[in-house]
């Protein structure tokens, strides 16, 4: 037999062996059991998770000589000349390079006269929603009036730009990209069977980098065993996928524990030397951190975290070495480094400051011994009993009173309960609300927050379940400065610095989570989608510069200031006051 490559040559040949998609194969399954198939499917979904595969099956089942059967045997004529995309049964049309009412017409001719053969056509229509106009009422016309012992599949990634008819004519299945878990032991299986042998972490970077994609992910295995041979490393894979190297991610844990500023500084000279790209260490560090907050959060076992079984003890070890603030810190960080890097030209000045304020963030004594030290004036250690006195007296005297937020930047930083209380709702009453680089006050008070088309009871509500459901979800929806609903459509808007929160919300499971809470919450059915504010709202919602000006003065603020090094970014002010 002629050389295949992976992807092909494991395509799966039955129902059971299609992964993720069981509420599509079940639906069939019975669909054929009862002799019930439709004259028209829509296959929707991502590239690469089973979409042609699952019409291939189709067909097989229809045509199988011990059919129609779910359960096609695989050795018939039928299913061999299926298996190898031979058969006459089953018409395979690429929409986007024959969009044409030509190439439709010419179909409606072939399916017209299907000889009367106990043989069923399967036709299937790749990236459906290409078809021009034309070509799409030509199809509908087929479709009103569906030849006998014809099926079409229309399989697109984009099913909202079929035309609203053809898509009420057919039944619609949704396939689901497919999880971490699921590609990996894919992989694992397929490797076994070409016997590869596959490191753990190199399994980890191909698994990710497939995006939910199993053709993507095998298209990746094949790519590495062009590379490596049979035995393929972690490192070798990272190098030929231009992944940063999973012990350059341990030694930036290291150095941030240990608080070496030289170790984390000589990570980034490193890499500059390799001639690495500063912003890809920089994703890979916040997907680093997000695993450790999550697995401090949730257990080191945490379906969301992608990585291996084999991977997880590491990730439950670098965890435990710190708490959860500290980790929502560090994760902050980084996402205003990034964006940072995005932004700003010098990417390596950016990265070696992000990779202060981390080392920073993590040695600096509480800010309730800071504080009181500054107010006693006194520089020098104090015990916890007093700094707590020191810190009470703040919050009863600090003027000026009609201050939220202050938000000290680059390397200011709290003690972790500290920050928590000062930053704690229950507390809005309080002056002065000091929070830690880049981790600006959670907007949760009404006043900050715009609301259209939703009650604020309704999106605290909405809040506080998604918080109860994942705690890290939780405060990233804490940042959101606005809630829209219209229609059936439910919009979380971010302010522009806060872009990385919303992209992380746009992810496909945190969206099908807050969709399923905000359903239940709202009683219907909506949708889910994070947007940022323009430009003009957030400079509206940004504080006055009189306001600004007032806090500048401060003298404890002075201090504050010039003890830490840092500068005021933002004021915001409360509108009411209780
Ligand atoms: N759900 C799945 N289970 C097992 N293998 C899969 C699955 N999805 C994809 N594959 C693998 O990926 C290859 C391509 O899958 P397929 O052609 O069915 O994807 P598709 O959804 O039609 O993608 P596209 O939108 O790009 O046409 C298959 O040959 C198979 O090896
Ligand atoms: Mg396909
Ligand atoms: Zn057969």
């Amino acid at each position: 037999m002629s050389y295949q490559v992976i992807a092909r040559k494991w395509r799966p040949q039955t129902f059971r062996d299609l992964v993720g998609q069981q509420h599509v194969t079940e639906t069939l399954k019975n669909a054929i059991l009862n002799n019930r198939v439709a004259h028209a499917y829509i296959f929707s979904g991502a590239r690469g998770v089973g979409k042609t595969t699952a019409a291939r099956i189709l067909a097989k089942a229809l045509n199988c000589v011990k059919g129609p059967t779910p359960e096609p045997c695989g050795v018939c004529d039928s299913c061999r000349e299926i298996a190898a995309g031979t058969s006459l049964d089953v018409i395979e049309i690429d929409a986007a390079s024959n969009r044409g009412i030509d190439q439709i017409r010419e179909l409606r001719e072939m399916v017209r006269y299907v000889p009367a053969a106990s043989r069923t056509k399967v036709v299937i229509l790749d990236e459906a929603h290409m078809l021009t106009g034309e070509a799409s009422n030509a199809l509908l016309k087929t479709l009103e009036e569906p030849p006998d012992r014809v099926v079409f599949v229309m399989a697109t990634t984009e099913p909202e730009n079929l035309e609203d008819t053809i898509r009420s004519r057919s039944q619609h299945f949704h396939f689901r990209a497919l999880t971490f878990a699921e590609i990996t032991k894919r992989l694992d299986e397929i490797a076994q069977k070409e016997e590869l042998k596959i490191e753990p972490g190199a399994m980890a970077v191909i698994a990710r980098m497939a995006e939910g994609s199993l053709r993507d992910a095998l298209s990746l295995l094949e790519q590495a065993r062009a590379y490596c041979g049979d035995i393929i490393p972690d490192d070798q894979v990272r190098a030929l996928l231009g992944v940063v190297p999973e012990d350059a991610l341990e030694e930036l844990v290291g150095a941030v524990a240990a608080g070496s500023a030289d170790r984390a500084l000589g990570l980034v000279h490193t890499f500059q030397k390799e001639g690495r790209n500063l912003q890809h260490f920089c994703r890979e560090a916040i997907r680093h951190m997000r695993n450790l907050l999550i697995a401090r959060v949730c257990g080191a076992d945490s379906e969301l975290i992608a990585a291996t079984p084999d991977q997880r003890p590491a990730i439950a070890k670098a965890a435990a070495l710190f708490s959860e603030e500290d980790l929502t810190r560090f994760f902050q960080i980084l996402l205003q480094t990034d964006d940072d890097l995005r932004r700003k030209p010098d990417p390596r000045v950016h990265l070696e400051m992000g990779l202060l304020r981390l080392i920073n963030a993590s040695r600096l004594a509480p800010l309730e011994e800071l504080l009181a030290e500054l107010k006693s004036g006194a520089p020098g250690g104090t015990s916890s009993g007093t700094a707590r006195a020191a810190s009470s007296t703040l919050r009863q005297t600090a003027p000026p009173p009609k201050v939220l937020t202050q938000t000290f930047a680059p390397a200011a930083s709290a003690h972790p309960e500290a920050s928590q209380r000062f930053a704690s709702p229950s507390e809005a009453g309080d002056a002065t609300t000091a929070t830690t680089p880049g981790v600006k006050a959670p907007n949760d008070s009404k006043e900050t927050i715009r609301v259209s088309g939703i009650s604020h009871e309704q999106v605290a509500e909405i809040k506080s379940a998604i918080q109860a459901e994942q705690k890290f979800l939780g405060e990233l929806v804490e940042h959101s400065s606005g809630w829209e609903l219209e229609g059936a459509e439910l919009r979380i808007y971010f302010s522009p610095e806060k872009r990385p929160f919303a992209e992380m919300i746009e992810g496909r499971e945190p969206l099908e989570r807050i969709r399923a809470v905000s359903s239940n919450v709202l009683g219907r059915a909506v949708r889910v989608c994070a947007r940022l504010d323009s430009v003009a709202a957030a400079a509206a919602a940004s504080g006055s510069q009189e306001l600004r000006a007032q806090f500048e003065r401060d003298p404890l603020v002075r201090s504050m200031l010039e003890r830490f090094g840092g500068k005021i970014t933002e004021v915001r002010s409360r509108q009411q006051e209780k």
